[in-house]
């Protein structure tokens, strides 16, 4: 489907914000194998976690939703998964996949799982390698790629530098790690979100380290919680993006999720100029969330790269979108990993803003894109990437005449109602 963006002169409003995915998925897989009823409110509507739940029955859990965002699992404990008769499909869900794979190592069945032909291109040796390390039998396609057959066992644990950052990989391993006996150790090269841990300790599960190196005991039983998911800031990243660049704009998002290893995007905003306050700030579930109020603003723009990639890397297509409307521009290196997302993001990139008339240089990591540039509407295509469909979307508000988004129905992975809520947002 396509959608057609036109220029709006500002953007206005409260912004009601879908449940946190990242938290979302993990809060469902961890209410799947703990002992109980875990209830959880807020949760994402997002096509990504549907699939995780859809995977979650497959294997024998009777995920009830009662209402929007209200969702009721009745937990299974450790060992009380079912083997599922169907292949399993996480859809574009690289989160589903790879988290979903370290409870499948621990448990005494096959089971395969796949998913759509954007997740069936994406790398996966990064946890076929250390749960094979832990006892699990996998079986790959070509190049270590989905399908997964997964033959989960008798664990073992492990003492694993992983080599890539990633909050996917960290989570996998870790929860693969209350099957295995023994104590399995994990150091990340660099810190990613930390919502696994959060979680794992809001159930009863103990952890020790913290930073970039976390220990955990096997057999530990997980206990049902009642949760509650604060807003997704990646989601919410679009629209104030478009709040500071739209003029006369004003807009508020409460109860967004600001954990310290997800909310680079707004420090980093914050430093470039942006006027964004943190009108109130208070745990939730062991989270912490907030209320953010934004405005217009004139954005320096600035150089993003090491550390800060991992914290901000869902946020980076709506950034170099950003970029041309800033003074400096903004330079993005060390992010090599873009390019292995929902789509290569950094090609994703660099072509469409190409194609509305923006000079941008590319590079295997990343991307420099010079500021004080205009945007001209044309026509741009998401890749099926939900987060380039949404970053041009907001592009096309500020281009110099109308833009055509090719794809954007993919926009429903992350944020199922995002063009609705954003005409309502919005003023010609
Ligand atoms: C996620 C971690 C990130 C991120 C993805 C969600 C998560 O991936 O890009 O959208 O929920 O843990 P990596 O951890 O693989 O970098």
């Amino acid at each position: 489907m396509n959608i057609t963006v036109r220029p709006s002169s500002r953007i206005r409003g409260r912004v009601e914000l879908p449940g946190d995915k990242s938290i979302s998925h993990r809060l469902a897989m961890l209410g799947a194998i703990a002992n109980g009823k875990t209830v959880i409110r807020g949760f994402s509507g997002s096509a990504d976690c549907a699939g995780t739940l859809s995977c979650l029955r497959q294997l024998g859990v009777g995920v009830e939703s009662p209402g929007p965002g209200h969702v009721v699992i009745p937990g299974r404990g450790l060992g009380g998964l079912e083997a599922s008769e169907h292949p399993l499909d996480a859809g574009n869900s690289g989160s589903t996949l790879r988290m979903l794979s370290g409870i499948l190592a621990g448990q005494h069945f096959s089971t395969t799982i796949s998913g759509d032909p954007s997740l069936r291109r994406r790398p996966m040796r990064r946890i076929i390698d250390p749960l094979s390390r832990m006892g699990a039998e996998i079986r790959a396609g070509r190049d270590n790629t989905p399908p997964l057959s997964i033959r989960g066992g008798d664990l073992q644990a492990i003492d694993y530098p992983m080599p890539v950052a990633s909050a996917q990989v960290k989570s996998a391993i870790l929860l693969a790690g209350l099957y295995a006996s023994g104590t399995t150790r994990v150091v990340e090269p660099l810190a990613s979100r930390d919502h696994t841990e959060i979680a794992l300790r809001q159930f009863g599960v103990e952890l020790q380290g913290s930073g970039r190196e976390l220990l955990i005991r096997g057999g530990q039983q997980p206990r049902a919680q009642a949760a509650a998911v604060p807003g997704d800031l990646s989601s919410a990243a679009f629209l104030i993006a478009a709040t500071l660049l739209l003029p006369n704009s004003e807009t508020v998002f409460p109860g967004v999720g600001l954990n310290p290893r997800r909310r680079a995007v707004v420090d980093v905003l914050i430093e470039m100029g942006a006027a964004i306050d943190v009108i109130d700030e208070y745990p939730l579930h062991g989270e912490l969330a907030g209320d953010l109020r934004v405005r217009s603003s004139d954005l320096r723009g600035g150089r993003l790269s090491g550390a800060l990639i991992p914290q901000l890397i869902d946020e980076i297509p709506i950034l170099a979108v950003l970029a041309p409307c800033t003074q400096e521009g903004i330079h993005i290196r060390d992010a090599a990993e873009l390019r292995v997302k929902e789509s290569n993001r950094i090609q994703s990139i660099v072509e469409n803003l190409r194609a509305m008339g923006v000079a941008v240089e590319e590079y295997p990591d990343g991307m420099s894109i010079p500021g004080r540039q205009s945007l001209r509407g044309g026509l741009v295509d998401s890749h099926g990437d939900h987060r380039i469909a949404m970053a041009f979307s907001i592009a096309g508000l500020v281009a110099g005449g109308p833009t055509v988004i090719g794809g954007a129905d993919c926009v429903s992975v992350s944020f199922p109602g995002f063009y609705d809520l954003l005409a309502g947002l919005t003023q010609a």
